[in-house]
């Protein structure tokens, strides 16, 4: 069975005055998949992120949530979508409790059954009595997703739902997020600035930078491939190397000065340095990348600078 696309993110891009936030943004998420996005300050995750849930409508492009653009009248109505984003705005006087209760009966999507199983999931009993307005900032996120959740959503859109927690308490999300994908079969797009957050809990990484989705990574390749297939070269010709890897369809990525990083993929190091010796490029050492999240990130942020 192929999965279904949840969410389709085609060619958005947000102008902010004469700013662009969003640059032609094309993204997909499928039923069940946790997707993450991970870049810098100010790359544009938090305006993506309202934009998939409607609160911000002017923009070129569209957005699809299952199948339905979410501009529409009637998405509106369906709720597709659940959000945790930026500070969740509660009752102040109500409980924990009490809030999620009054949010079900308005939502019309959950009875007090969904209400108790969502609180023990999250473990969030101990404080869900006390009134909302007393509760710290990672009592606030656990509530705001256990809201996000009684709408019975499709899509689950989270901006750095972990940022400032403890680590029981980003364990406790962490395994809240699988269970809802897994058992629920609930798309989750996730932003964070923990890298190893994101690489433990999504199915595809899109890493973004000045509104532009420079790259889609799958974590679990990695992990399926410890050994991996990228090869660090080292060389006093970038340029040239660079053009010779692109005429292979091999992505590259600068890896710090004089240094181009390849995933080799299908070819063999022994190959690709013989093609390289015939080709005369020099290369002046090489060694194997164990690719993990984190290294990757830093080779794109760096891209860029260098270039
Ligand atoms: N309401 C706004 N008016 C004008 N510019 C904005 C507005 N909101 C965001 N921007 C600009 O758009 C760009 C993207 O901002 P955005 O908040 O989406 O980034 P972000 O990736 O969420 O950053 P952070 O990691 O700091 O949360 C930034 O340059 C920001 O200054
Ligand atoms: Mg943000």
């Amino acid at each position: 069975m192929i999965d279904k696309e949840v969410l389709r993110i085609n060619n958005v891009t947000k102008l902010y005055g004469n700013q662009k936030a969003l640059d032609n943004v094309t993204i997909s998420v499928k039923e069940g998949e946790v997707a993450g996005l991970i870049g810098p300050n100010g790359a544009g995750k938090s305006t993506l992120m309202k934009i998939i849930v409607g609160l911000i409508r002017n923009y070129e492009g569209n957005v699809f949530i299952e199948g339905e653009n979410v501009l529409s009248e009637t998405n509106k109505n369906k709720k597709r979508a659940g959000c945790v984003i930026e500070n969740p705005g509660f009752y102040p006087e109500l409980s924990g409790y009490d809030n999620l209760l009054y949010f079900s009966k308005i939502s019309g999507c959950s009875g007090k059954e969904d209400i108790d199983n969502i609180i023990n999931l999250l473990g969030i009993k101990d404080f869900v009595h006390k009134k909302a307005r007393k509760y710290s900032l990672g009592m606030k996120q656990r509530l705001g997703l256990a809201q996000a959740v009684l709408g019975n959503p499709k899509l689950l859109v989270l901006d750095e739902p972990t940022n400032g927690l403890d680590p029981n308490v980003i364990l406790n999300i962490r395994e809240f997020i699988k269970y809802l994908s897994e058992e629920k079969r609930i798309s989750v797009i996730i932003s964070s600035h923990i890298l190893t957050e994101i690489e433990l809990m999504c199915k595809k990484v899109f890493f973004i930078k000045n509104g532009i989705i420079v790259d889609e990574v799958r974590p679990a390749d990695n992990l399926q491939n410890p050994e991996g297939s990228c090869f660090v070269f080292e060389t006093d010709n970038i340029r040239e190397l660079k053009d010779f890897f692109k005429a292979k369809n091999i992505y590259t990525s600068i890896h710090g000065k004089g240094k181009v990083i390849a995933d080799l993929k299908e070819y063999s190091i022994r190959e690709i340095l013989s093609m390289l010796l015939e080709n005369n490029i020099n290369i002046l050492g090489t060694y194997r990348q164990k690719a993990s999240l984190e290294k990757r990130f830093i080779e794109i942020m760096e891209e860029n600078i260098i270039e």
